[in-house]
């Protein structure tokens, strides 16, 4: 009997001894090989929430891998991974648009004509659209290609190892992919005086708590994040306006994304946008988008003041859509007169702004392309973003200038057709 409560007692002290240890050695394998490997890393981790909280390296990439001889075993942490314990922002994630820059990027027939080294590799359009949760096929298709990395969103905002919190609170969060070319939303909320009262809080210049919002602020408000506004990118949205031209003007856009066919006719890329959420499909769907930012407005300035200040932004789309139509119509008409050669990658003899920079592709179609995708984007985007340089210079003068020079090149090639 006293034997076998000997054999109880040490065999409980052995296993109060053992299993601390084995999970010390777990733990401490990782970091200790890893702060020779990549020393800096290791710091980055230190210095987050995650190692105070007994997360370790092997709470995401597993436990597998332990040596030099088998790194191939680390597993690369997708958003499941986040969502075992962060399942509220996951979830909020989800419903939002970021869930869809990988799916609306692999939309566009442009995508498959590029290098994979843009797409896959994540150093061009994939750097930036890395954001969403793969499906099933879509991760084979990187494992085929034989991509194992950029397979996590959640690490664009709250960058690893640190996965700080305070870094996605700021706008610079945003700046990689939100900046440049078609959307320049870091330029303009900068240099707008929303960024600049911002600024000064930053420098000490205004008080702690003065108003300044961020581009969270209005975009992920409350730390919430599902993000969604009423117009979006391509800013096109049905049912069509009520006023007669602009809605003609719309649908002249809307044949020129290739999602109406030249005669009107829906084809099979409305598919592809509503599938990827590109355009809000019902009035109500804006509306509710509509309303949540005035409310967000709200917090600092009148309802009413917010109201008339983005009922500005619808009214300069219109009023952008009149010279983009023109534009288009122009171009179309060179089609269907022989003065311009459908490129052999279009569906139609009709601009296609889905396709973008293209050899193959003539001057004016550039031109006109660009007029879309960049000018016509500013002007929008700058009055949103309360910009009065964006929106005039870099947006509406161009777009006049493009317009101009879209008629002076057709009258060029109707003039060459007609002497041929
Ligand atoms: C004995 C040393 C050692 C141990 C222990 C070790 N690693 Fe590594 N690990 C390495 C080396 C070496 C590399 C390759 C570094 C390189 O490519 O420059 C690596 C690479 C990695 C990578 C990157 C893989 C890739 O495809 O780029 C991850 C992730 C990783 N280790 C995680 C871990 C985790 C988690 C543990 C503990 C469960 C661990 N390591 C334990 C040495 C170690
Ligand atoms: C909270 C989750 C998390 C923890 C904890 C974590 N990692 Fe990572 N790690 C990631 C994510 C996310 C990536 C990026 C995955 C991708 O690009 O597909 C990554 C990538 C890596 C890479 C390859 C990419 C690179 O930048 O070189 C290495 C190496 C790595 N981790 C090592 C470690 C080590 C060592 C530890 C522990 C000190 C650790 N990780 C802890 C989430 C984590
Ligand atoms: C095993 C559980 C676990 C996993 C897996 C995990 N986390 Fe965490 N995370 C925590 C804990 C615990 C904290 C600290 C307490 C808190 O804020 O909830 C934390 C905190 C955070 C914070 C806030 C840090 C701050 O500065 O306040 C961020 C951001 C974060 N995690 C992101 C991630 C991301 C991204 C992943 C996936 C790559 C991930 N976490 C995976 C448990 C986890
Ligand atoms: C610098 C980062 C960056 C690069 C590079 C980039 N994009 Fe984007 N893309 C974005 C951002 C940010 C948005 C959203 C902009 C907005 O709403 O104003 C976007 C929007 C889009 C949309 C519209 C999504 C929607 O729902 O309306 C498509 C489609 C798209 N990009 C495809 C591409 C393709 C294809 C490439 C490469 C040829 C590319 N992008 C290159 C960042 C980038
Ligand atoms: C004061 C609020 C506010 C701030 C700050 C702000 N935005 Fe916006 N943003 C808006 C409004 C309003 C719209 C247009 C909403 C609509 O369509 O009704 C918008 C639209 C957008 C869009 C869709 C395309 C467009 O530009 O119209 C993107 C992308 C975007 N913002 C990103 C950002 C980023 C990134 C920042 C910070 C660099 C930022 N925003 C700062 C209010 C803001
Ligand atoms: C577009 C940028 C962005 C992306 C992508 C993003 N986050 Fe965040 N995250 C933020 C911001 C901003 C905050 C700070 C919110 C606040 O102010 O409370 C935050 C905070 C967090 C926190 C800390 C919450 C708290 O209150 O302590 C966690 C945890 C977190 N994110 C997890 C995730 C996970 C998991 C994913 C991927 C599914 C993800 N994030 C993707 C911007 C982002
Ligand atoms: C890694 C790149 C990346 C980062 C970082 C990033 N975004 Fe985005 N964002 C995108 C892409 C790509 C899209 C277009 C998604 C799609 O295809 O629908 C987008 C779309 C948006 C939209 C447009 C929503 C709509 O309805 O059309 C808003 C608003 C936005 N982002 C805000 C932010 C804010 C705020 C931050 C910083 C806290 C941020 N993003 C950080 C890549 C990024
Ligand atoms: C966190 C507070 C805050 C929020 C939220 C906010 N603003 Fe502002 N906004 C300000 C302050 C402060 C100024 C500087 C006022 C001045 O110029 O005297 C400003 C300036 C402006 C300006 C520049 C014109 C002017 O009078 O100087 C416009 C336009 C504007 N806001 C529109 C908006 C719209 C639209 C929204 C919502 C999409 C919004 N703001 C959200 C605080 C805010």
């Amino acid at each position: 009997m006293k034997k076998y409560c000997f054999n109880i007692i040490s065999a409980v002290i052995v296993l109060i001894i053992t299993i601390p240890c084995l999970t010390w050695a777990e733990g401490e394998s990782c970091v200790k090989c890893h702060e020779k490997v990549t020393p800096l890393l290791v710091k980055d981790w230190k210095a987050s929430e995650h190692s105070g909280n007994d997360v370790t390296c092997s709470s995401c990439h597993g436990s597998s891998h332990n040596k030099k001889a088998n790194v191939g075993l680390a597993k690369m942490p997708t958003e499941t991974t986040c969502a075992e314990c962060h399942q509220e922002q996951f979830d909020q994630f989800a419903k939002g648009k970021h869930n869809m820059g990988w799916t609306s990027m692999n939309a566009l027939p442009v995508t498959h004509m590029e290098p994979d080294e843009f797409m896959e590799g994540g150093k061009g359009c994939g750097g930036c659209h890395n954001m969403g949760i793969k499906t099933e096929a879509q991760k084979k298709e990187l494992r085929d290609k034989g991509y194992t990395y950029r397979t996590n969103s959640c690490d664009e905002c709250h960058t690893r190892h640190t996965f700080s919190k305070k870094e996605a609170q700021d706008p610079k969060a945003c700046q990689t992919c939100h900046m440049g070319f078609d959307h320049p939303q870091y330029e303009m909320y900068e240099s707008s005086k929303h960024g600049v009262r911002y600024h000064l809080k930053e420098t000490g210049r205004l008080p702690e708590d003065a108003a300044a919002p961020t581009c969270q602020t209005c975009h992920l408000p409350k730390g919430i994040h599902t993000n969604k506004v009423a117009w979006g990118f391509l800013g096109v949205k049905l049912p069509l306006p009520n006023d007669k031209q602009w809605a003609a003007d719309q649908t002249t856009i809307l044949k020129a994304l290739g999602v109406l066919s030249p005669d009107g006719k829906p084809t099979g890329r409305l598919d592809i946008v509503k599938a990827a959420d590109m355009a809000r499909l019902t009035a109500k769907d804006w509306t509710v988008e509509r309303k949540k930012m005035i409310k967000i407005c709200s917090q600092c300035h009148s309802g009413k003041y917010a109201k008339k200040e983005l009922d500005k932004g619808d009214l300069i789309i219109k009023k952008a859509d009149r010279l983009m139509a023109e534009a288009i119509n122009i171009v179309a008409d060179l089609y269907k007169a022989g003065a311009l050669k459908k490129p052999a990658h279009y569906s139609y003899a009709y601009p296609d702004f889905l396709h973008f920079y293209q050899t193959g592709g003539s001057h004016i179609e550039q031109v006109l392309f660009k007029m879309y995708m960049k000018h016509r984007m500013r002007t929008y985007q700058g009055v949103f973003h309360a910009n009065p340089d964006y929106a005039y210079w870099y947006g509406w003068a161009a777009m006049v200038k493009d317009l101009d020079q879209v008629k002076q090149m057709a009258k060029c090639l109707r003039a060459k057709t007609a002497a041929k």
